[in-house]
């Protein structure tokens, strides 16, 4: 590479130049299964249909008049976010940090006068500033120290009992992915609401990897107790063009005028394919078929009975597999035979399938992933 893509993603060493479904083939034509999927944002595969006929639609009209006119097309993206949190309110934005960084500006105008915001250990909500400073791993954050706000981070199990009245926000994962795909425990998730909930601080999930169907539901959080003041989208909310957004009860109120603001953000262009998105989700079963995509991978990875493999974890199309060897080298070695993974941590691989992948997409990996670590390790 010749940019600086290299230095900060590692090479993959590879050119991807087509794909559909659930896999992808590189400039060689060599074919892989794809369980990386640009960092989870295909969510929906490669190709799909839908969303191919609406960006072909969204191309044919104005594609971005600005937020200052109104806009049917981001208006309906709009009610289709507030519907998820029960009657809400949207910012859209271009990515995942910029919606953590509208959730923290939003929860700072609504609370003023409190000072805390609290979030977990080895959580991770993205690298601009506000977001970086969410963001637990020392080594993302401590280069930049002299930018970013204070943020005191807890064991999710220690967070409940820190959450006091003069607590602004609390930021949370339903599972930490990038932290090594630790889901929260329900009793710790309902701690934590509990606990905002009598303090007045408002609870932020951070649903940009678990969320759209992702965990099994159209929002995780719910099956990790919690009940959030505020959400975080961004991914898969069009299939893999940058968006973002933060949703929240419109009971709470809103921004300070020209608080806020985004030159691209719910332009129609991507308004109109996150909504067709969002409808995929909201009016099909394909978070339903997420949660046996998962099952079918975990169960297949416990068959393998792999001595290499401490723990498996993971909820839906986010999972993630314990190996006791460097996970980077895992990935390049199931790489080189056919399929695509990501690290999350020192020690562990993770797998995010798209709603594409099929029963044989998910046999030919666990065969993959059986290859490379029961021959590294020797078989249970
Ligand atoms: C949970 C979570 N929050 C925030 C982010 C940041 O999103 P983006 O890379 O779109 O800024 C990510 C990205 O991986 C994420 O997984």
């Amino acid at each position: 590479m010749s940019d600086s893509l290299s230095s900060l993603y590692g090479g993959r060493g590879i050119s991807i130049a087509s794909g559909r479904g659930g896999r992808i083939w590189d400039s060689e034509g060599r074919e892989y299964v794809d369980f990386f999927n640009g960092h989870g944002a295909s969510l929906f595969g490669h190709g799909n249909q839908v969303l191919r006929r609406a960006v072909y639609e969204a191309a044919d009209g104005v594609w971005s008049s600005g937020a200052g006119f109104e806009s049917p097309v981001r208006e309906e993206l709009a009610r289709l976010l507030g519907s998820l949190i029960g009657g809400g309110m949207a910012f859209i934005c271009n990515s995942g940090a910029e919606a953590i960084e509208a959730a923290l500006k939003l929860s700072v105008s609504l609370r003023p006068g409190r000072h805390r915001i609290l979030a977990c250990r080895r959580g991770f909500h993205g690298r601009t500033c506000g977001a970086l400073a969410l963001t637990f791993n020392p080594k993302y954050r401590n280069p930049f120290k002299r930018l970013i706000p204070e943020v005191e981070h807890f064991e999710p199990d220690a967070l409940a009992q820190s959450i006091d009245e003069d607590t602004i926000a609390v930021f949370v994962e339903p599972v930490q992915g990038e932290g090594g795909v630790y889901p929260l425990s329900p009793k710790t998730g309902a701690a934590i609401s509990e606990s905002c909930r009598e303090s007045g601080a408002l609870l932020i999930s951070d649903e940009i990897q678990t969320g759209l169907g992702r965990c099994g539901a159209v929002l995780a959080s719910p099956s990790a107790g919690l009940d959030p003041d505020i959400i975080c989208l961004a991914k898969g909310l069009a299939g893999g063009l940058p968006i973002g957004a933060a949703v929240w009860k419109s009971t709470l109120g809103d921004f300070p005028s020209h608080g806020h603001g985004s030159t691209y953000g719910g332009g129609e262009f991507i308004a109109r394919v996150a909504a067709a998105a969002l409808k995929l989700i909201l009016e099909g079963d394909l978070s339903r078929r997420a949660g046996e995509i998962g099952e079918e991978l975990r169960s297949g990875i416990e068959g393998l009975g792999a001595r290499a493999i401490k723990e498996i974890r993971g909820m839906g199309m986010l999972n993630g597999i314990e190996i006791t060897s460097p996970s980077v080298d895992a990935v390049k070695a199931l790489q080189r035979k056919g399929l695509l993974s990501l690290a999350a941590g020192p020690r562990v691989v993770r797998f995010l399938p798209s709603f594409a992948a099929s029963p044989e997409d998910i046999s030919l990996a666990v065969q993959i992933i059986g290859d490379v670590l029961t021959r590294e390790s020797g078989a249970r």
